[in-house]
C-alpha cells in the first residue's frame, strides 16, 4: 500500500534514501572494501568501451553516468536510445561490451536490442529492477538495481538507484584498471554512505519547492537547461515534469541556448536552471543571466552561494547541501521529483496513472 502517502510516486520518492543503502550493502563487501559487482574482476578491467542502451528514464540514467564512466574509469561511453541503435546498422564486433538498462526487464526496444547484440556474440550486461525479467533471464551479466516494487508511472526510486548502481560500477572499473586510487574509491563510498541522511533533510524543507510548484501549474511551457551532467538531469526533470502534469517541458544544454531555443523566452518562461558547483557553474550562471535579460522567469537549483550571487536575476531557488561533486547528479535529482510532484498536485491529476502512459511498454 502507500503506508500513509498521498501518492505512491511521493512514498518512492521517501524510499531513495533507503534504497541507496541496500544497494550499498549488496554490493560492498563485508568490509566496505571490495565492490562486489557481479563482474569478474578481469571482465571489468575488459572494459575498454561501453555501449548503454535504454529508454525514456533509464535511457538518462545511462547519459549521466557517461560522464562518471569517462572521467573516473577513462572508458570512453556511448549511449543509444533502444528505438534508435536496433535500427542504425551501427558497427559492432563481439568485443563491443553493451550495457542494457531496464527497470521493468520487459521495454519492447530495449529487450529487442540486447537480443540484436546477443545474435552479434557482443557480452552483454543489463540493469534491472526486476529479478525475473525477461531481460534479466537473457543477459550474460545482471546487476540489479534493488529499488524494490515501483508502482507510480512516473519513474523516481529506479532512477537513483540506476544511477547508485552506475556509479558503483564506474568505480570498480576505475579500480581494475587503475584510474582511481584507493583513497579517493573510499572517500566516494563515505560520501555515499551520508547520502540517505542528507535527503531525509532535503525532505523535510520541502516548503520552497511547493510554492514555486504554485506559481508553475499555471505555466503552459518550461525550460530545464544544465551542463555536463546536469544536461541529462535537466533532461530527467523535463521528462518528470511533462508526464506527470502535463506542461511542455524541453530541456537543453545550458551552451545551446543561444543557438535557437533562447528565442522561445520571454516573460511568461519558466526556465529551470540547474548548476550544481562543479568547473562548470560559472559557464551556466552566466547563460542563466543571458536568459533573465530576455525576461525569463530563473529557478534556480544550486548551492546557496551561487544563489546569492544571482539573487537579482533569479524568480526562486532552491538551496542544495554541499557533497562531493561526484554525487552531485544523485542529490540534485531530488528537487527534480518533488518539483514535478508538486506541480502535478497543485493541479489535481492522476500523479500515479498519468494519461496514456503504462508503467512498462511492452510494444515497440
Ligand atoms: O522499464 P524501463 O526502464 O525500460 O522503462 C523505460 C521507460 O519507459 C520509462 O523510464 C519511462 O520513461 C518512465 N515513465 C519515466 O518516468
Amino acid at each position: 500500500g502507500k503506508q500513509g502517502f498521498e501518492h505512491f510516486m511521493l512514498k518512492e520518492i521517501y524510499e531513495q534514501g533507503d534504497v541507496i543503502e541496500r544497494i550499498l550493502n549488496h554490493y560492498l563487501d563485508i568490509n566496505g572494501r571490495q565492490l562486489n559487482t557481479g563482474l569478474q574482476p578481469g571482465q571489468s578491467a575488459a572494459i575498454e568501451a561501453l555501449n548503454i542502451v535504454a529508454c525514456g528514464t533509464s535511457y538518462y540514467a545511462a547519459c549521466t553516468a557517461r560522464y562518471w564512466l569517462e572521467s573516473i574509469a577513462g572508458i570512453p561511453t556511448d549511449t543509444d536510445l533502444a528505438s534508435e541503435f536496433r535500427y542504425r546498422n551501427r558497427p559492432m564486433s563481439s568485443h563491443t561490451s553493451n550495457l542494457f538498462i531496464s527497470q521493468s526487464g520487459e521495454t519492447a526496444d530495449t529487450l529487442a536490442a540486447l537480443r540484436y547484440a546477443k545474435a552479434i556474440g557482443c557480452p552483454c550486461l543489463s540493469m534491472n529492477n526486476v529479478p525475473t525479467s525477461t531481460m534479466a533471464l537473457e543477459s550474460d551479466t545482471i546487476l540489479p538495481t534493488l529499488a524494490g516494487p515501483e508502482i507510480g508511472v512516473a519513474s523516481t526510486k529506479a532512477f537513483m538507484a540506476q544511477l547508485t548502481v552506475l556509479l558503483l560500477l564506474s568505480i570498480d572499473c576505475a579500480r581494475h584498471n587503475g584510474s582511481m586510487d584507493f583513497d579517493q574509491e573510499l572517500s566516494l563510498i563515505k560520501a555515499l554512505h551520508e547520502l540517505p541522511s542528507l535527503f531525509h533533510r532535503q525532505l523535510l524543507t520541502q516548503e520552497p519547492i511547493i510554492r514555486l510548484a504554485q506559481m508553475m501549474a499555471t505555466s503552459d511551457h518550461a525550460l530545464f537547461i544544465g551542463r555536463g551532467q546536469a544536461w541529462p538531469l535537466a533532461q530527467e526533470g523535463a521528462l518528470k515534469l511533462k508526464e506527470i502534469s502535463y506542461i511542455h517541458a524541453e530541456a537543453y544544454a545550458a551552451g545551446e541556448l543561444k543557438h535557437g531555443p533562447i528565442a522561445l523566452v520571454d516573460e511568461q518562461m519558466p526556465v529551470v536552471v540547474i548548476a550544481p558547483p562543479d568547473e562548470l557553474q560559472p559557464k551556466t550562471l552566466s547563460n542563466l543571466r543571458e536568459v533573465a535579460s530576455r525576461g525569463g522567469k530563473i529557478i534556480l537549483i544550486a548551492d546557496s552561494q551561487a544563489i546569492e550571487a544571482s539573487s537579482e536575476f533569479i524568480t526562486a531557488a532552491i538551496p542544495m547541501p554541499q557533497v562531493d561533486p561526484v554525487l552531485f547528479p544523485l542529490l540534485y535529482t531530488l528537487p527534480l521529483q518533488l518539483l514535478a510532484y508538486h506541480v502535478a498536485k497543485e493541479k489535481g491529476l492522476d500523479i500515479d496513472k498519468p494519461r496514456n502512459l503504462a508503467k512498462s511498454v511492452t510494444v515497440e
